[in-house]
This record gives structure tokens, C-alpha cells and sequence, in this order.
């Protein structure tokens, strides 16, 4: 059975670090058809829409999307593109690698971020001269399928433990719901922790829940990121709490991510187009390849995604490597290694 794959590169090092993933891609043994779609600020300067009707088309109708990354327009890009492909949820992993010099070497964490309100939701204005505003939409059923999603996303991928975060002690009324309605969900299909966090301890069986506010949990993470394993988050958190978990591990070339809707899904790297490096050639090719790994799971096809991660984690310990991650391979050399490996 042929995959229609869209592939949107986008700007920067998008056009970089997205032929590598299409490479990796077709060395492993699935019948796939890519089409490609442009977006992003070249587009926009060219043609006037930084996301083109025929682009939104094009990952509508496809069974999965690749992006890249985008610039300046990168908010008018990818919101919309995870309502083309209908993504209620957000999926970033944050993974330590062995060979690499990271932070915390033992970070294992996934984060499920609510993909389609919060701050996101865009709702802001001007209200005075001088005095803006930003409405926070928070709902029962959104938050109630995140929950859900990732409780199943921790029994799918053997996480004993969730954690639930929120600033409902300020936010009551939206994070309150946000709180509540996990909480719900977790009192259903978990155990509540009884074991003190620092110990490490975690449940003998099913998965350990508990709650904590994202301001504490942003210094914990850093602290102990061990004690952590899936943490749930409304949309600007999630954002944010996955980029500081990104330092953790060696840096945004590491961390891939996707958004996934009921019939449709969208892989594409935390990173943005990195206009500090782009052209250069040495863009980290991981994070791309990585979310090919987990467009390949998606679909079905969990073992070439197992073997897409176990060559990218080889070419990580064993090079060759990119500067950011302290070697002077190029974009091209490692993704080559990444295939060979395959
Ligand atoms: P960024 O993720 O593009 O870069 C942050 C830093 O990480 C830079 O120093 C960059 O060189 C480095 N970096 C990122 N990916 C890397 C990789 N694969 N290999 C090696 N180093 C890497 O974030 P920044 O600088 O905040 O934003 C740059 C542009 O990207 C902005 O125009 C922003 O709007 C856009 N952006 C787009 C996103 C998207 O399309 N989903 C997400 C985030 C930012
Ligand atoms: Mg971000």
C-alpha cells in the first residue's frame, strides 16, 4: 500500500534538514510517495501567502506531513497547518543520548502538549493605546482528550509515570478546568504517587500520577528530570517546558515532535529555521530524522521507525557529528551515516 507523504521544507535550514529525513525515509523498505508543498516567508515574499491554498491541500489530503521549519511567518505557517491535519495533541520527546555532552544525562521525558487553545488560540487585541489583551481559552473536552492521550501514550510506550501541569493557583478558572478535568482522567486510569518525588520511586504497578505547578515543575525538571517520565501541559506551557527540556538533553538539533489529529498527523522538529546557521550546511539533521522515526510509528510501521532511532542514536554516540554538538560534520555527512547504518 503507497503513503502520500507531504513534505513542506519551509525556510532556513527546513530546506536543509528536510531531504535528509525524505532520505532516510525512502532507505527504509516502505512504499512512500512524497509530494511537496512550499510555505513559509520566501513563499510569502513571492507570492504574498506564507501558507498557499494548494499547500494546505496537499497536506489535507495527504496520510501523513513532513515540515521543516519557517521563519518570521512561522505562526501563520504551522497554526494553521495543525488545523489542516486537525492535531489536538503535541508530541515532543526529550531524549539523552549516550556520547553526547548533555546537561542531565538521564532525561527521558515526553511531553503532550494540548495543540489547539490556551494563549495559542490567538485571541488578542488592543483594547487602548498602550493596553493589550490576550483571551485564554481553556475548554472541558480539550483537555479531557490530552489527558487521555497521554495516559494512553504512557501505556503504549511503557511510562510508569505522569505529570500533570498547570498554574491553576493563579489561572483558576481556565487552568482550575484544565486541573480538574485531568485529574479526572488520571483518577481513572492511574494510581496516585504516594512516594516522596526525590526518592525516585515510582508505583509497582500502573502509572503513577501526580500534579504540579509549571513554575516548580520548570526547576524540578532541570534538578531531576529523572523523576519525570510523561508530562501533560496546557499549550504555551508544553511550548516552553519541552524547549527548557531540549537544553537538557544537547539542544534543539535533538528534539522532534508531532502533532497528531484522529485521522491525520504532522512530524516536524521543535527548531525553528535557525537563520544563524542556515546555508551553512551544518544544520543537525537528528531532530528532522527523528520525527520521520515517529511519522513512521504513526503509521504503523513502529519497527523501521525502531530502526530509524537506534541508527540517528549511533551516528549521535559514534559520529559523525554536528558542531552543535561539538563535531564539524556537515548536514549531508551525518544524514549519509544515518544511512548507511540503516
Ligand atoms: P531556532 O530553533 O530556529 O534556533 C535557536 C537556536 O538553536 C539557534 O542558535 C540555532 O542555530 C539552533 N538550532 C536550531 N535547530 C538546530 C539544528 N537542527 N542544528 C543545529 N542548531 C540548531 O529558534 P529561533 O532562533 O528562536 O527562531 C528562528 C526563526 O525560526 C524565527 O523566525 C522563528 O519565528 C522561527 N521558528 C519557527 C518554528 C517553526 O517553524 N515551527 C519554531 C520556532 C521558531
Ligand atoms: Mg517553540
Amino acid at each position: 500500500m503507497t503513503h502520500e507523504i507531504a513534505v513542506i521544507p519551509g525556510d532556513g535550514i527546513g530546506q536543509e534538514v528536510t531531504p535528509a529525513a525524505v532520505d532516510v525515509l525512502e532507505a527504509i523498505a516502505v512504499d512512500f510517495e512524497f509530494v511537496e508543498g512550499e510555505a513559509g516567508d520566501a513563499v510569502k515574499a513571492e507570492t504574498g501567502e506564507a501558507l498557499p491554498r494548494e499547500t494546505r491541500e496537499i497536506a489535507a489530503d495527504a496520510d501523513a506531513t513532513l515540515f521543516g521549519a519557517a521563519g518570521e511567518t512561522a505562526a501563520d505557517v504551522i497554526l494553521p497547518l495543525r488545523q489542516v491535519v486537525d492535531s489536538f495533541a503535541n508530541v515532543r520527546p526529550a531524549v539523552s543520548y549516550p556520547g553526547l555532552d548533555a546537561v542531565q544525562p538521564d532525561t527521558d521525558l515526553v511531553f503532550i502538549r494540548e495543540n489547539t487553545e490556551g494563549v495559542y488560540k490567538g485571541i488578542e487585541s488592543e483594547i487602548s493605546d498602550g493596553v493589550t489583551t490576550c483571551t485564554r481559552v481553556i475548554t472541558e473536552d480539550a483537555s479531557e482528550k490530552i489527558a487521555d492521550f497521554g495516559f494512553d501514550y504512557a501505556r503504549n510506550n511503557d511510562y510508569d509515570d505522569v505529570t500533570i501541569a498547570h498554574k491553576a493557583n493563579v489561572m483558576r478558572e481556565t487552568d482550575g478546568l484544565f486541573l480538574d478535568t485531568a485529574e479526572a482522567v488520571a483518577e481513572e486510569r492511574s494510581v496516585p504517587r504516594t512516594d516522596e518525588r526525590a526518592s525516585g520511586d515510582t508505583a509497582s504497578e500502573g502509572i503513577a500520577y501526580d500534579t504540579a505547578l509549571m513554575d516548580a515543575l520548570a526547576m524540578h525538571l532541570v534538578m531531576h528530570p529523572e523523576d519525570y517520565g510523561v508530562v501533560i501541559c496546557p499549550n504555551l506551557a508544553g511550548d516552553m517546558l519541552s524547549d527548557l527540556a531540549a537544553g537538557l538533553v544537547g539542544g534543539l538539533g535533538l528534539l522532534p515532535s508531532a502533532n497528531v489529529g484522529e485521522d491525520n498527523a504532522l512530524f516536524e522538529p521543535v527548531h525553528g529555521s535557525a537563520p544563524d546557521i542556515a546555508g551553512e550546511g551544518v544544520a543537525n539533521p537528528a531532530a528532522m530524522i527523528l520525527s520521520a522515526a515517529m511519522l513512521l510509528d504513526h503509521l504503523g510501521y513502529e519497527d523501521e521507525g525502531d530502526r530509524v532511532r537506534t541508527a540517528v542514536e549511533a551516528t549521535l554516540e559514534d559520529g559523525p557529528k554536528t558542531p552543535d554538538l561539538g563535531g564539524s560534520a556537515s548536514t549531508e555527512a551525518v544524514t549519509e551515516a544515518v544511512v548507511d547504518r540503516l
